[in-house]
């Protein structure tokens, strides 16, 4: 069937943690945007139209890989150029995925505001779809109170040398609405938890309860228990939880942010969060601030243990490497803060995908995507690997478009010290020792880069199109932590044209369609 939105982005004003008014970007006149909830197998139109006034904009569809659409990706100014004030788009694909997912606004500077929000692909076939009564989809994110515009001018600043990320002044949960869940003793209920946060990470769990970790990033699960999930901006997990049996008394559902990945935390920041697992209507919720000291006091659910149910085994050894360091550099040097190996992603004057669709035998050679974008070109279905090192001192959450990944290495825990970073000599890492490894490699499309760590990554290049990599946290995302996958683009299929919409954008924001 098909799925139809008509999207009319406006600003509006929201309350959502009780603190302060603001400016956030709506849909129809509504903040919180809608959740999209398909079938797999849908199809999904969203008709959308910018009528922000002031701001150009994009959606994408995280997490889908839009395989033989590349044009619906979403990602401005490598799929397609932002859609100015003004201006119409519209986005048309199928889904063939199941599972938790979101969308988001992808121009510089813009999700944060408000423009996100989950995209759940429901599945009859799932392994757990008969052993839960119910589901309900939890949120979460940070929140400012300031628009993002005018904190990124003050993040850019030369007052901001050292880069210094803004701190949130609240954190949410279902963007402040849905504070309270009605469920039933002794019965099974499915959750979905997705962090649609712009930069810091948050420990989940629930009290008295252990819950059974099902799905993430989209990918099935063997179920394994767990009772407390760490979830990077971006990152998605499906769990099943059995309530417990009586109706005396009511559960939090706390989040705590990661308070390592803030510079400051100022003595106001609630970085506790609390929803209600309510088992007993009449009871009090009391409001009480939970009493988790630090969030290093949580200790986490291993993501690297978990298992596809589809049993996909290890891809074979790499066809192509890419080895990436992770450096965010001081502004006085003159760079822009963030860097992949010395490269400063810099959008290109013509969207990526147009230039790979018109260079015809050019195509191929990176020289014509400009070095400053990054660019990497795959030959189809090779085995790439990514060995991702982080020269810095804070965790980043590393996106990849169009795919998952296996993860295959990662530092060890108490690892040793990033030492490339001090020596200039690569990282180690043993591509035979996976000891510390099941047989069968996880898969994500959200992977957490460990401060001073790396992890190693691979994926086929099966799905020909121009794919983003980079880090998720809005802040360094805008300044550079980027880089371009040109996979395959001679098979880029030939209905992946540019539709008008894309011609009428590019023109309205005076940005060419061709030549680069
Ligand atoms: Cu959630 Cu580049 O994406």
């Amino acid at each position: 069937k098909t799925v139809s939105y008509d999207f009319n982005v406006t600003w509006v004003t929201a309350n959502p943690d009780g603190l302060a008014d603001r400016k956030v970007i709506g849909v129809n006149g509504v903040w919180p945007l809608p959740v999209i909830e398909v079938d797999k197998g849908d199809q999904l139109l969203v008709n959308m139209y910018n009528g922000l006034g002031d701001k150009s904009t994009s959606i994408h569809w995280h997490g889908m890989f839009q395989n033989g659409t590349n044009n619906m990706d979403g990602a401005s100014m490598f799929t397609q150029c932002p859609i100015p004030p003004g201006s119409s788009f519209t986005y048309n694909f199928t889904i063939n995925q199941n599972g938790t997912y979101w969308y988001h606004c992808h121009t510089d500077y813009c999700y944060p505001d408000g423009y996100r929000q989950a995209l759940i692909v429901h599945d009859v076939n799932a392994p757990f779809i008969n052993d839960y009564k119910e589901e309900f989809t939890i949120t979460l994110s940070d929140w400012y109170h300031e628009m993002m515009e005018d904190l990124s001018k003050e993040f850019m600043s030369l007052y901001n040398p050292s880069g210094a990320e803004p701190i949130p002044d609240s954190f949410l949960m279902n963007d402040g609405q849905n504070r309270t869940f009605s469920v039933e003793p002794n019965t099974t209920y499915l959750l979905r938890i997705i962090n649609t946060g712009n930069f810091i990470a948050q420990y989940f769990y629930i009290e008295g309860h252990n819950f059974t970790i099902v799905e993430v990033d989209g990918v099935y699960t063997e179920p394994q228990e767990a009772s407390t999930l760490y979830i990077h901006i971006a990152q998605r997990y499906s769990v099943l939880l059995t309530t417990a049996n009586t109706t005396d008394v009511n559960y939090k559902i706390v989040t705590v942010a990661d308070q390592d990945l803030m510079d400051t935390i100022p003595s106001n920041l609630q970085l506790n969060n609390t929803n209600w697992l309510v088992l007993n209507a009449d009871a009090p919720l009391e409001q009480a601030v939970v009493t988790v000291a630090t969030s290093d006091d949580l200790v986490p659910f291993d993501d690297f243990t978990l298992v596809p149910t589809d049993g996909m085994a290890l891809l074979p050894d790499p066809d192509i490497q890419v080895n990436v360091t992770v450096y965010m550099v001081n502004l006085m040097t003159g760079y822009n803060y963030a860097e992949l190996n010395n490269i400063t992603y810099t959008a290109p004057k013509v969207p990526t995908l147009y230039t790979a669709l018109s260079a015809g035998d050019l195509r191929t050679e990176e020289v014509v995507y400009g070095e400053y974008t990054h660019p990497i070109t795959l030959a189809h279905n090779q085995v790439v690997e990514i060995i991702l090192n982080n020269g810095d001192s804070g965790s980043h959450p590393f996106h990849l478009h169009g795919h998952n990944f296996q993860v295959i290495q990662r530092e060890p825990p108490l690892g040793p010290l990033f030492n490339s970073y001090l020596d200039g000599d690569p990282i180690g890492y043993d591509p035979d020792n996976h000891t510390a490894f099941p047989a069968i490699p996880i898969r994500r499309d959200v992977i957490v880069l460990p401060p001073q760590g790396f992890t190693v990554l691979r994926f086929v290049a099966d799905n020909p199109g121009v794919w983003v990599f980079h880090c998720h946290i809005d802040w360094h995302l805008a300044s550079g932590l980027a880089m371009t996958f040109i996979e395959a683009p001679e098979l880029i299929p030939t209905h992946v044209q540019i539709p008008e919409d894309h011609y009428a954008a590019c023109a309205a924001a005076a940005v060419p369609t061709v030549g680069n």
